[in-house]
């Protein structure tokens, strides 16, 4: 009987898995053009609109990544720079993005502040240009529910990132409540157009990806939004 039990439990386990592989990520689909042109378009107005509504969990996340002097970040979608004056300065900050409009405030921010241990460059997310294990810490603030291809972007955050580096992704996801992931399923292919989808599914993403985080924490007010790390595992 134990045994018939045990069998049973392993079969849904197994479905429930192959569930998470395969389902959609989000209702709605973009392409980096689009992106790109939304935050072209936004780009101006994006500390107004995004800046102080997000930032307690930009504070957080910089306070729980136990940054050491000398270890050496990758920010991927570092936008307006908004977190670059974060960081302590004894460390090294590449800030990659691949819209000219935000990059251009970036560049800016970094002159006015006086930022001397940040770099900016031009890359997409998803075809990151460095080596394997070029980073300490690989982190992705507000960028995963952006991209046209989350489950691609977090690979190459991976492999960027040194064995027994962190991988950190601060994002909005999927509610876990029925009456708000209906809404945020409905709503989705209208936040598109300000620059994110607003259902993309946690579990989904992170069986797709092969991330298994050591803590997932809710931030900001309301707690609507997760702060994902996770350890890239040493070679056995
Ligand atoms: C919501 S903003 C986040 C900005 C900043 N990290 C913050 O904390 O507010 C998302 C940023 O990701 C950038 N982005 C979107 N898709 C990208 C891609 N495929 N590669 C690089 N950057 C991308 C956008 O241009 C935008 O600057």
């Amino acid at each position: 009987m134990a045994m018939r039990t045990n069998r049973r439990d392993e079969n849904v386990g197994r479905s429930a898995a192959s569930d998470l592989a395969s389902r959609d990520l989000s209702v709605a689909s973009v392409e980096n053009a689009f992106v790109e042109g939304v935050y072209g378009k936004i780009a101006k107005g994006y500390d107004f609109f995004f800046g102080p509504t997000l930032h307690p969990g930009r504070l957080t996340a910089i306070q729980r990544m136990g940054i050491r002097p000398g270890d050496r970040i990758l920010e991927v979608g570092v936008g307006t720079g908004i977190n670059l004056g974060l960081y302590p300065k004894d460390c090294t900050v590449t800030g990659i993005d691949f819209s000219d409009a935000m990059l251009e405030i970036a560049r800016e921010r970094v002159e006015r502040k006086g930022v001397l241990n940040a770099r900016l460059l031009q890359m997409d997310a998803a075809d990151l240009k460095f080596a394997d294990n070029s980073f300490d810490i690989v982190y992705a603030p507000y960028l995963i529910s952006v991209v046209p291809d989350p489950v691609k972007v977090a690979r190459e955050m991976r492999r960027v990132c040194r064995p027994g580096g962190r991988v950190i992704i601060l994002n909005h996801f999927l509610s876990p409540n029925p009456f708000m992931s209906r809404v945020e399923r409905w709503i989705s292919p209208a936040t598109i157009h300000i620059g994110f989808k607003s259902d993309l599914d946690l579990p989904a993403f992170l069986a797709q990806a092969e991330l298994e985080p050591v803590s997932i924490e809710k931030v900001n007010i309301p707690r609507w939004w997760s702060l994902v790390t996770a350890i890239k595992d040493e070679p056995k």
